[in-house]
């Protein structure tokens, strides 16, 4: 059986999901299960170094997962010929440089999103990684939810019949960081730090949408900045400069609106953190994170508009569970083990730096609507 390493740069990972879920979820995962076996048999072994900005927390992490390779040096890790890809999950302003330098030293690159802040600095990026005749890719997590891959099953099934409407809620209340701790780093609540939650979700909504039910062909987004004072992680009160919620209408090909709601201003009434209605002639569903529940056009109650009585359905338990079918691993670990296998065998990808370029393609059209009050197209790259 030939066995062969692959040296990773990781850079980022003492953030919130470099850590989590590439570093722990994904490659040490992959290592637990004795590294990746590829169709012909060959184990492919990821070696992560970890790269970053603070030598000892580098360190520590190094240490309490038994790996022996960390630096500050991200330029060393790059010279070093056995490293042959590059990972970011740095902050989003930093993301671009960095995957330049590792383009430039030859290395395959695959990164969290948004690829870049701007569309220009994305699709120029990704000009840089194909003018290098390097392979690249972006993370596009959420197509392997559970409840998405479920939902994907059921249009592949033609239950919708013709498909009307999307409706995307996704949120929860973000705390200020005064009298309790705020879940998620006070960056994102700063424009100039590349915060903001079109900049954020966006490139989600697009790889969902386009991917999932149809492709976006245009945005109208109103977007607003709720709370405007927060405090960071120091306990210092900062002036929250980003969008904290967004409220967007897209139309899909083949006349399908989605209606999408983005919020860290709300507090959840749903039974997941984000949640994909979708309605069709034949049928409806609803995915969320792990569920999908199903409403077939044979079975939907005929509810009658009476504010005089008292509610005479449960309209909840008028849905089906979808049933498993299949079982699900991480997906941020299957998507490292598709980049591996592309890397190592040529194994089809399908999310490259173009794939993240669409993402933030959306974003800013969508940011362009908010502050122009418009509808904008979104037309092919
Ligand atoms: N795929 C997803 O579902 C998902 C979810 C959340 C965040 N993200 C993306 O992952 C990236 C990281 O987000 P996070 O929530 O892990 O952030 P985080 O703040 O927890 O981590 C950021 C990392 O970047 C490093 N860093 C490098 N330069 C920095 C600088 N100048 N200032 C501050 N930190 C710097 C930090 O040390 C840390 O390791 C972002 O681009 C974000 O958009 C993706």
């Amino acid at each position: 059986m030939d066995r062969r390493t692959v040296g990773i740069v990781m850079n980022g990972v003492t953030g919130r999901m470099g850590y989590r879920q590439h570093l722990v979820r994904s490659i040490l995962a992959i290592r637990e299960q004795g590294g990746l076996t590829l169709a012909d048999g060959t184990v492919v072994w990821p070696e992560p170094v970890l790269v970053g900005r603070n030598a000892a927390k580098l360190e520590q992490l190094a240490e309490l997962h038994g790996l022996t390779r960390y630096t500050t040096d991200l330029a060393a890790a790059l010279a070093d010929d056995s490293n042959e890809i590059y990972f970011d999950a740095q902050v989003t302003t930093a993301r671009v440089a960095a995957l330049r330098q590792a383009i430039a030293a030859g290395k395959h690159v695959y990164t969290e999103k948004p690829t870049a802040e701007s569309l220009a600095d994305a699709v120029a990026l990704a000009d840089e990684a194909r003018a290098a005749g390097v392979k690249h890719g972006v993370v596009a997590d959420k197509l392997y939810l559970p409840g998405l891959l479920k939902l994907r099953r059921l249009v592949e099934s033609g239950f919708f019949g013709r498909i009307l409407s999307v409706r995307v809620e996704f949120g929860y209340w973000v705390f200020e960081g005064d009298w309790q701790t705020a879940q998620r780093p006070s960056w994102n609540y700063r424009s100039e730090d590349g915060g903001g939650i079109i900049l954020d979700m966006f490139p989600h909504w697009r790889y969902v949408l386009d991917h999932v039910i149809a492709p976006v062909r245009s945005v109208y987004a109103q977007m607003a900045t709720h709370i405007p004072q927060r405090w960071d992680e120091q306990g210092n009160a900062y002036p929250a400069t980003a969008d904290d919620a967004a409220y967007a209408v897209l139309e899909l090909e083949g006349g399908i609106v989605a209606s999408v709601n983005s919020s860290w201003t709300t507090r959840v009434d749903r039974t997941e953190l984000v949640t994909f209605h979708v309605d069709g002639t034949e049928g409806s569903a609803v995915a969320g994170l792990r569920n999908c529940r199903i409403q077939h056009r044979a079975t939907t109650p005929k509810p009658v508009w009476n504010p005089d009585l008292p509610v005479s359905h449960d309209f909840r338990d008028q849905w089906s569970e979808l049933p498993e079918n299949d079982t699900y691993d991480n997906g941020f670990k299957r998507q490292w083990e598709e980049f591996l296998a592309y890397v190592v065998a040529d194994a089809p990808y399908g999310h490259d730096l173009y794939a993240g370029a669409r993402g933030v393609q959306l974003a800013e059209l969508g940011l362009q609507s908010a502050r122009e009050g418009r509808k904008i197209l979104v037309g092919d790259l």
